[in-house]
């Protein structure tokens, strides 16, 4: 698990992404977020390779795409792709991440959820309900999205803002990563569906 502008993502080794300055390093002290590879995403990425006909010619959507690693394993499953993030340093990584994997995907710039709707069939969100204030901008934009027929996986560590969401467990992966101080560890994700 050495720096470099590539990284091998452990528990998806299917993917490489190209991640200049990036550390499977999880205890987050600043910087840009989107330069991780987060385990919940990994344990998405891992669940979407794992039941690849569920996506194949599906529209999706990865919302929070960050460095595109959920988006690569849609398209890799033969998904159609739409990803998009806040952050333009998010949208460049996920689109270069996708072509160089020979992927293509609409990847999509957002000031804020305000105005976003979308017609897909699957939304895919991981390591979005971390804080109160995100939770208050995703949740109902998802719920909203249920209404309207799209379906959910969502990957997260925690369980806080699950709560507010009509979802059931349906798997567990553990992620390695580097813990505090530098050691290695494994981080538990568990991804949950719209029921
Ligand atoms: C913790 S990272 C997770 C990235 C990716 N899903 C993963 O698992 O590696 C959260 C991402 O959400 C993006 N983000 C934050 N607020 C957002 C919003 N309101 N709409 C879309 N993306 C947002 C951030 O820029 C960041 O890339």
């Amino acid at each position: 698990m050495e720096e470099s502008e590539y990284l091998t993502l452990p528990l998806v080794p299917e993917i490489t992404l190209h991640l200049p300055g990036s550390s499977l390093f999880y205890e987050f002290a600043g910087g840009p977020q989107w330069k991780t590879p987060w385990p919940g995403g990994q344990a998405l990425a891992r669940h979407i390779l794992d039941n690849s006909q569920e996506l194949a010619g599906q529209r999706v959507l990865d919302l929070g795409c960050g460095c595109g690693q959920v988006s690569v394993a849609a398209g890799m499953s033969g998904a159609n792709v739409h990803a998009v993030d806040t952050n333009s340093g998010a949208v460049e990584a996920c689109r270069a991440n996708l072509e160089r994997m020979g992927l293509s995907g609409r990847v999509e710039h957002l000031e804020s959820l305000d105005g976003f709707t979308t017609e897909v069939d699957v939304l895919l969100v991981a390591e979005m309900l971390y804080a109160e204030p995100l939770r208050r901008a995703v949740i109902p934009w998802l719920l909203e999205h249920l209404d309207r027929g799209s379906s959910l996986l969502i990957s997260e560590r925690g369980k806080v803002g699950l709560e507010r969401l009509p979802v059931r467990p349906v798997a567990e992966h553990e992620v390695p990563g580097r813990g505090a101080g530098g050691e290695t560890r494994l981080y538990k994700a568990v991804i949950w569906r719209s029921v």
